[in-house]
């Protein structure tokens, strides 16, 4: 028997106007639906009728002083997506949450419910909230340290996936004749105790059809790689250079196979397809969203990335290296700071032009050109084993999205390298990944509840 050939795994990160930070100004983009629900469930039967493995919303739990110049607030993810699952049958729905400002149990009783709502297409990016203002809004002027951050989320997701697991695939017997709703042996407590939670369970929801949501994870620092090693099905990164995805993917895939993990996690670099016709199009449409940047929400952003005040450094001068901190220095992103450093370092960028080069994907990899152009620059990286798939950015929506699905997707088609039908129902399926198991190793249920 031949093996199937290896295809690459697709993923949508939508935003309201679009990637690119001056997406909100240009006339394709439709600002004005950032809390209009027909808006995004058009953008997922978009996505669908693609094939594409799945669509992703990012989530942050303040907002920090993009106000004034781009969309900023919006549908909170997990509710958003329970309302796209009724409206689409396949697409993968994967939404991000924060483990550092929420309770296991919270979650774990979302993305089931998503999961049961959607007929097993939920996934959870699983982040552990960067910024000091997301702190703020939880009962704290600090942050928490980076470190404890990912203890935590390790305990959150080991609470998580074992209150996932507290109901046995066979648990609900409904026997109207003999009065038997559930078996109690089938549903257990967890009974966890740990530094950071005490949670008796079992969890409220019975199991859902993919038993977890699709585990995703973004972090890129040590603590991150070994987090994913240890515990992502899949991993969305930001590389500028396919030498740097090489590095990353080959680091993470080592440590994943140091904990029995070969195989695992998939790669899914961030690429922002500027689509044309011809590439002096794409070209002309990358220039026109330079242009509509805002400077000052640029610069803004670049000081966050880089954790310093860049206000009042001339725009056109090279990046001032004396007041940079080191990673090690850095509590928030620790590895968009060192990407974004490294790029400005490479290119000898003024802080023009890194505001410049940051507005397409915040960091993520721009490619401008044609259909074919694009396919080409996603094969390359594909084939040099420097990613599983993509998540794909359009730098306006909706009509980036058209265009990738309309252009770019049959062009990988064309080259057998995307799938042309769905074959499976759940997300877990598309991404040729196996439903987990059910575990009971634990106490049975305590007999007051019963
Ligand atoms: C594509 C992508 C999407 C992300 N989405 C979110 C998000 O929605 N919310 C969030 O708090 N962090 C998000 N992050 C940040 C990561 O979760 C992580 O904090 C970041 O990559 C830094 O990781 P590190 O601290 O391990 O370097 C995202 C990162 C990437 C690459």
């Amino acid at each position: 028997m031949s093996t199937p050939p290896r295809r690459l795994h697709l993923n949508a990160f939508l935003m309201t106007p679009g990637h690119h930070d001056a997406a909100w100004r240009h006339p394709d983009s439709q600002p004005h639906r950032a809390t209009d629900v027909t808006y995004f469930q058009q953008l997922a039967q978009t996505a669908e009728r693609g094939k594409l493995d799945s669509i992703f919303f990012a989530d942050g739990l303040a907002v920090w002083g993009r106000l004034r110049s781009n969309v900023s607030g919006g549908l909170e993810p997990l509710t958003l997506l329970a309302a796209i699952a009724a409206v689409t049958s396949r697409v993968g729905l994967i939404a991000t949450a924060s483990t550092t400002f929420n309770e296991p149990f919270h979650l774990a009783r979302k993305f089931a419910s998503l999961d049961h709502i959607s007929g097993g297409r939920a996934g959870w990016n699983i982040v552990t909230s960067g910024s000091v203002n997301e702190a703020n809004n939880f009962n704290l002027e600090e942050h928490i340290e980076h470190r404890v951050r990912y203890e935590r989320a390790a305990e959150f997701l080991e609470v998580a996936t074992r209150l996932w697991d507290s109901w046995g695939d066979d648990a609900v017997v409904l026997d109207k004749a003999s009065g038997v709703y559930a078996d109690p042996e089938r549903v257990r407590e967890i009974g966890h105790a740990g530094p950071f939670f005490q949670v008796r369970g079992p969890l409220n929801v019975q199991r859902s059809p993919q038993g977890w949501p699709l585990l995703v994870q973004a972090g890129s620092s040590e603590d991150g790689k070994e987090f994913a090693a240890r515990h992502a099905e899949a991993v969305f990164t930001a590389q500028q250079t396919l030498d740097d995805a090489l590095e990353f993917a080959g680091d993470v895939r080592a440590r994943a196979a140091a904990h029995g993990r070969a195989g695992l996690p998939l790669i899914l670099p961030g690429i922002v397809p500027v689509i044309g016709a011809t590439e002096a199009e794409a070209r002309a449409l990358e220039d026109q969203l330079t242009e509509l940047q805002v400077i000052d929400y640029g610069l803004g952003q670049l000081s966050a990335m880089l954790d310093v005040d860049l206000a009042g450094y001339p725009l056109d001068g090279q990046l001032p290296e004396h007041i940079l901190p080191t990673e090690d220095q850095v509590n928030g992103n620790k590895s968009r700071f060192t990407l974004v450093a490294d790029l400005a370092r490479r290119e000898r960028l003024t802080i023009r032009q890194i505001i410049a080069r940051l507005g397409g994907g915040r960091g993520h990899r721009v490619v401008a050109g044609t259909p074919e152009q694009i396919a080409d620059a996603l094969e390359t990286w594909f084939r040099a084993g420097a990613a599983d798939g993509f998540n794909i950015m359009p730098p306006i929506l909706p009509t980036g999205l058209d265009a990738f699905v309309d252009h770019v997707v049959p062009e990988l088609q064309r080259r057998g390298l995307f799938r042309t039908e769905y074959t499976g129902t759940t997300l877990r399926e598309h991404y040729g990944l196996p439903r987990p198991a059910a575990q009971f190793s634990e106490p049975v249920l305590a007999s007051a509840s019963r």
